[in-house]
């Protein structure tokens, strides 16, 4: 698959079919994972994968709370708010979260990333880009999830024995299958809006109109 095409189409893919995924493709997509840079070349990260179906539906119960956390907190108004602008593209990500949360325990595959000793934090989320990167070559849909790692930190370090007592920190969980909609650039703010040329504030000297990289039809 051409890397430009992987880079704009790798979108939250919620809605996804129980369909299983080979092992040689879950073991390519960690493969691709690990390749990816961390400081200092640390590689301090550990790949859960679950797809036993009891432990897939005891972590989309604790999904589906979190999510229901989620609304009540952060999300507080956030639906109403959407159907009241008309905001279609708000709608459109509320109802598939919501498709999530209802059916994550249908999902094939969820991908838990752990790390520990790495001040920034940041040396774990280029990995999970390659993941969802190397899925999207195969054809497969992920989406990357933080609610589990937010509100159900440690009622998921006991479900899987994650040693969390040991420093390891949950990263994300990405629900992983074959979609269920077709892939589409993913649609974005106009590059040029939000990138300062020289110094802060100074709008570029160019703009993009649209995606640079489009699906030929
Ligand atoms: C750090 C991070 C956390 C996210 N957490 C969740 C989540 O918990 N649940 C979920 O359904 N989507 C989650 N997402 C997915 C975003 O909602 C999604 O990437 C965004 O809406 C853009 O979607 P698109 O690529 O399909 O256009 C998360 C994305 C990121 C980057």
């Amino acid at each position: 698959m051409d890397l430009n095409e992987a880079l704009y189409t790798t979108r939250a893919m919620r809605r996804v079919s129980s369909k299983p995924i080979p092992s040689d493709v879950i073991q390519a997509m960690l493969d691709a994972a690990v390749r990816s840079p961390s400081g200092g070349n640390a590689q301090n990260w550990r790949w859960l994968t679950v797809t036993d179906r009891a432990m897939v539906s005891a972590l989309g119960e604790l999904y589906a709370q979190g999510w229901e956390e989620l609304n009540a907190t952060f999300y507080k108004g956030k639906k109403e708010a959407a159907i009241a602008s008309g905001d279609e593209d708000a709608k459109r990500v509320l109802s598939s979260s919501q498709w999530l949360a209802d059916n994550f325990d249908k999902v094939p595959l969820v991908v838990l990333p752990y790390h520990r000793n790495d001040p920034s934090g940041a040396s774990i989320y280029p990995a999970v880009w390659s993941l969802m990167l190397s899925a999207r070559s195969f054809g497969v849909g992920t989406t990357l999830t933080t609610i589990l790692g937010l509100f159900k930190h440690e009622e998921v370090a006991e479900l899987l024995g994650v040693p969390i007592e040991k420093g390891w920190r949950n990263a994300a969980a990405i629900p992983c299958g074959y979609p269920l909609g077709r892939w589409g650039v993913a649609k974005r703010g106009p590059v040029h809006e939000v990138v300062y040329e020289e110094t802060w504030g100074a709008e570029p000297s160019w703009t993009v109109d649209g995606a640079l990289w489009q699906e030929s039809v």
